[in-house]
Order: C-alpha cells, then structure tokens, then sequence
C-alpha cells in the first residue's frame, strides 16, 4: 500500500490487516525511528554523509499487529515520539539517504518474508517487494489530506499542514533513491469521496478478485 502523505495507508492498511487476519508494517514508522535518533545523537540532519555514517547503529525493532503497531529503539518504545513535529520536519531528508534506505529496506523485507502482511510506504510495490499479490496506491486531494492530518493534531490548522505536506511530498516523490511512485500493476484508489470503511472495502475487493 503506497501513497502520499494523508492519504489514509495507515488506517486502511491497519483495517484491511484486520479483516483479513493479517500482519501489518508501518514502514513509515521505521524511517521516523531512524531520525528520531538521529535527533537524540545531535546528528546534523541535513548532512547526507553524516547520516549515513551512523545510519548502522540503531537497533530498530518493528511491531506487526495491526492493533498495536509498535516500534522501539535501542529497547525504548517510540511509537509517541517519532509522530512529534521536529521528527516528522527532518524525516524526508533521512530517508533520502540512500544508505538508511539500504538497511530499512532489508529489515522490512525479513520481516515481510514470514508472508501474510500489508505493508505501507511510499516504495513497496516499487522497490521493497515488487512481487506482491496485491498493489494499491493511494490517493487523495491536497485538501482532504491536509484535512485528515489536521483533526488528528492539535494545534495546527489545514492551511500550515497542506504546506508542510506538500513539501514533504515534494521531497518523497522528487528524491534519487526509491522515489514515491505507482507501482506496475497497482490499483490506484482516489480516497478523497469516500469513508474509511469504503476504502477498507475497495480494497478487500480488489484482494478478492486477485485471489
Ligand atoms: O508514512 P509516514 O508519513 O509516517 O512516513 C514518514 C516519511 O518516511 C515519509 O515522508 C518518507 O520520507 C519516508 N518513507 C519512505 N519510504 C517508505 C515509508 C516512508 O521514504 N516506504
């Protein structure tokens, strides 16, 4: 399940998990995880090389159930902290790195190769598992992603989200390494019409007819 920003992976994908009975990975998660400690080291994220240097030395640990998708960091659980403001500035810069993406792609492919999971990101049909059954990318307006974004955090309006999100997007689809891009094969689904539980749907049936 690939898309921008806001488009609505997280809570289709997590829905889709559960009613199918599957594992869930939040890729998203990882690269969050990644500057987020880069962050506590005082990493200069925006030096490439200087991230890459230390790119190894997180021991990052990823959760797989689509109820309690948890993370952790050298053993702390930052499912809280890496959602923050100053991770999720910095994150498109560390995973325009192409030794960070290196290592979280073969930790995400470990974990993916047990089977039974959905897995969203920004390059899974592309790049982290092009043999996928199943390909969806997900769309929605600038407005009604920003809109989303904004009822889930206090504090900003959709006007400084849609901004903060467009670069963000700007720099995921516009980066060297594993840009943001529909895979061959996917499903594209405009998610701006319709409810959660619609989505769900469409894709549970785009699974059904792929079976
Ligand atoms: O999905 P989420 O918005 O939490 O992802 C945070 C950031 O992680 C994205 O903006 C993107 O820079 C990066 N990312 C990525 N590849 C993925 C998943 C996320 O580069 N597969």
């Amino acid at each position: 399940m690939d898309g921008p920003s806001g488009s609505g992976k997280s809570s289709v994908s997590r829905g889709v998990a559960r009613a199918l009975g599957l594992r869930y990975l939040d890729t998203g998660a990882m690269y969050r995880a990644m500057t987020w400690w880069m962050l506590q080291q005082g990493v200069d994220v925006a030096d490439a090389a200087a991230v890459a240097a230390r790119s190894g030395e997180p021991v990052i640990v990823s959760g797989t159930d689509p109820d309690g998708p948890a993370i952790r960091v050298d053993g702390a659980d930052v499912a809280a902290p890496i959602r923050e403001a100053q991770v999720t500035g910095a994150v498109s810069a560390v995973a325009a790195v192409p030794e960070v993406r290196v290592r979280l792609v073969a930790l995400q492919r470990e974990i993916i190769g047990a089977g039974g999971i959905v897995v969203e990101g920004r390059d899974i049909g592309t790049v982290v598992w092009p043999q996928a059954a199943v390909k969806i990318y997900l769309t929605a307006s600038a407005e009604a992603r920003a809109l989303r974004r904004s009822a889930e955090l206090s504090g900003t309006t959709a006007e400084a989200q849609q901004a903060a999100m467009a670069r963000r997007d700007t720099l995921d689809s516009t980066r060297k390494t594993d840009p943001l891009s529909m895979a061959d094969g996917a499903v594209e689904l405009d998610t701006t019409p319709l409810t959660l539980e619609e989505v769900i749907d469409a894709v549970l049936s785009v699974v059904a007819e792929r079976r």
